[in-house]
């Protein structure tokens, strides 16, 4: 494109510029399209500028002193600490009794949807210490009526959520929260009485375990 029109266009361009700093041009013309060579805006500058100054000490605090969290290890805070107040919301709500009772879990027991995902829960977790079908390696035999920690079906409870640290029976309700807790305390309550071939009973028969513990 050449012609009076352009002409027009670049000598308003050459007025406008002359308030402030004056337009220089290279000498490059294309096809009568000359090239001019302004300095760039102040304000575009000083973005640019500034996002290398940001992003100097982003990269200092973020990754050589990592002083800052990831967004990563944020994201696991948040998990950390939603999963714990939702523990303490239960573990509170159990002091008063308040939390799954005993009927709930006997049911849930005679759920098979609850039942299912408890098995599976149980294949992936605790398998390696209670055996493919619950019938005891390290942890107990959980398939007859002896318990170490007592016969109801909160006991289970307790102890699957709580751990036995000590006997190296680990706490899973931080693990694996509450919900699945519920679910392989179902699958472990039905699969008393099945007396697979296994470990040796350990503990106490059912109604001593019973009256032990009230
Ligand atoms: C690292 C090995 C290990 C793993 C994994 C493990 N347990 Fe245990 N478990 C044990 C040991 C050891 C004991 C016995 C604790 C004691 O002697 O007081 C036990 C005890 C128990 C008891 C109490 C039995 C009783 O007689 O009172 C239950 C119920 C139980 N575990 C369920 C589970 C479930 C469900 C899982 C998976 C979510 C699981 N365990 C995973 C080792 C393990």
């Amino acid at each position: 494109m050449s012609g009076p029109e352009n002409t027009e266009h670049a000598s308003a361009k050459a007025q406008a510029g002359a308030g402030g700093t004056a337009d220089v041009e290279t000498g490059h013309d294309y096809d009568g399209i000359r090239e001019f060579d302004n300095p760039l805006p102040r304000w575009w500058l000083t973005t640019f500028y500034g996002t290398v100054i940001f992003a100097i000490g982003y990269w200092f605090y973020y990754h050589t002193a990592a002083t800052g969290d990831s967004q990563m290890t944020t994201y696991q805070k948040e998990i950390t600490a939603a999963q714990k107040e939702e523990d303490q919301k239960l573990q509170a709500l159990e002091a008063q009794g308040k939390g799954v009772s005993e009927e709930q879990l006997l049911a849930l027991s005679k759920d098979a949807a609850a039942v299912a995902r408890g098995a599976a829960v149980f294949k992936q977790n605790c398998l390696a210490c209670h055996g493919d079908r619950g019938q005891g390696v390290v942890g107990p035999n959980l398939t007859d009526r002896y318990f170490l920690h007592g016969a109801k079906a909160k006991d289970a409870y307790q102890v699957i959520g709580n751990g036995v640290l000590d006997k190296g029976m680990p706490a899973w309700r931080a693990i694996l929260g509450a919900a699945k807790v519920q679910d392989v305390t179902a699958f472990v309550l039905e699969l008393r009485g099945k007396n697979l071939p296994g470990k040796p009973a350990e503990g106490v028969a059912e109604d001593e375990a019973a009256r032990a513990k009230p």
